[in-house]
C-alpha cells in the first residue's frame, strides 16, 4: 500500500486588467470542469474590467461569494484564491507544486512586467516564477492595435518559452455567438496546455463545415 500523499497541483491563473474578463471565466469553468485545481489571481486593475463588463465588485474577503456569482459555479473547492498584493502566497515560490500558469486575459502592461522580470505583483511574480521553472506559461493578450514595445515584449516571451496566445478567436469553428467566439479562444488556451475541454468544434479538413458567418 502506498504511503505517498497526493500533491495538489493547480494551474494558476492570473486575470489582469484588459478588457476580457469573459475569456478568463470559460477559462475557469473548463479548468474545473476537467477536474483541475486553481489558484486565481485577480490583478487590481483586473477588478475594475470585471466591475465594467460583469457589474460585480470582486472582494478578497468575499472572493468565494463573487467568484461563485462571476462563474455561474457554486462547486468551487477545487479553487484557492490569493490577494494580488499577497507575495507570501503559495504560488510566488518555486517550490509551490503548481502545473504552470495561465493569464488571461493578459493587459500590455503584464506583458511588459513579465518580460522584464518587473514581478510588481503576484500575477506577475508568480509568472517570473513560473518562467524560472520552466514550467508552461500561456498570455493571453488583449489589446489592439499593438505598439512596437508590446510586441517586443511578446516576442522577449516568446524566446523565454512562453505562449503567446492573442485572444483573437477563429471563425472557422463555426461560432457565431459572442460566448462561442469567447470559448473559442478559451479553449485554444487549455490546447496549449493539454487540458481537455469540449468549449469549440475542432477543424477536421471539411472546408465549407463551419457554416455561414452573418
Ligand atoms: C475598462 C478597462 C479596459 C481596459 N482594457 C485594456 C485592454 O484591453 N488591454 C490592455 O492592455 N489594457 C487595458 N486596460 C488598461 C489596464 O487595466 C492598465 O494598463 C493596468 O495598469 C493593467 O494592470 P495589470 O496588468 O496589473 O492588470 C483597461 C483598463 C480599463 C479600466
Amino acid at each position: 500500500m502506498s504511503t505517498a500523499k497526493q500533491v495538489r497541483q493547480p494551474w494558476v491563473v492570473g486575470v489582469s486588467g484588459a478588457s476580457g474578463t469573459p475569456y478568463a471565466a470559460s477559462v475557469l469553468r473548463a479548468l474545473l470542469a476537467a477536474g483541475e485545481a486553481v489558484d486565481l489571481v485577480v490583478s487590481r486593475a483586473a477588478r475594475l474590467t470585471l466591475l465594467d463588463e460583469t457589474g460585480i465588485s470582486f472582494r478578497d474577503a468575499h472572493w468565494h461569494e463573487d467568484l461563485a456569482q462571476w462563474l455561474g459555479v457554486q462547486e468551487l473547492e477545487n479553487v484557492r484564491y490569493w490577494p494580488a498584493g499577497d507575495f507570501a502566497a503559495g504560488p510566488s515560490s518555486g517550490s509551490y507544486p503548481a502545473k504552470g500558469m495561465l493569464v488571461v486575459p493578459a493587459t500590455t502592461g503584464a506583458v511588459a512586467g513579465i518580460a522584464l522580470g518587473l514581478s510588481k505583483d503576484l500575477l506577475q511574480r508568480a509568472a517570473a516564477v513560473t518562467l524560472k521553472e520552466r514550467r508552461p506559461l500561456v498570455v493571453c493578450v488583449r489589446e489592439t492595435p499593438l505598439d512596437g514595445v508590446t510586441l517586443k515584449h511578446l516576442v522577449e516571451l516568446d524566446a523565454q518559452g512562453a505562449v503567446v496566445l492573442p485572444a483573437s478567436p477563429g471563425f472557422y469553428a463555426g461560432g457565431s455567438t459572442a460566448r462561442e467566439l469567447v470559448d473559442f479562444v478559451a479553449g485554444r488556451v487549455l490546447d496549449a496546455v493539454g487540458v481537455p475541454h469540449e468549449l469549440y468544434r475542432r477543424w477536421e479538413g471539411d472546408l465549407g463545415s463551419g457554416g455561414k458567418v452573418a
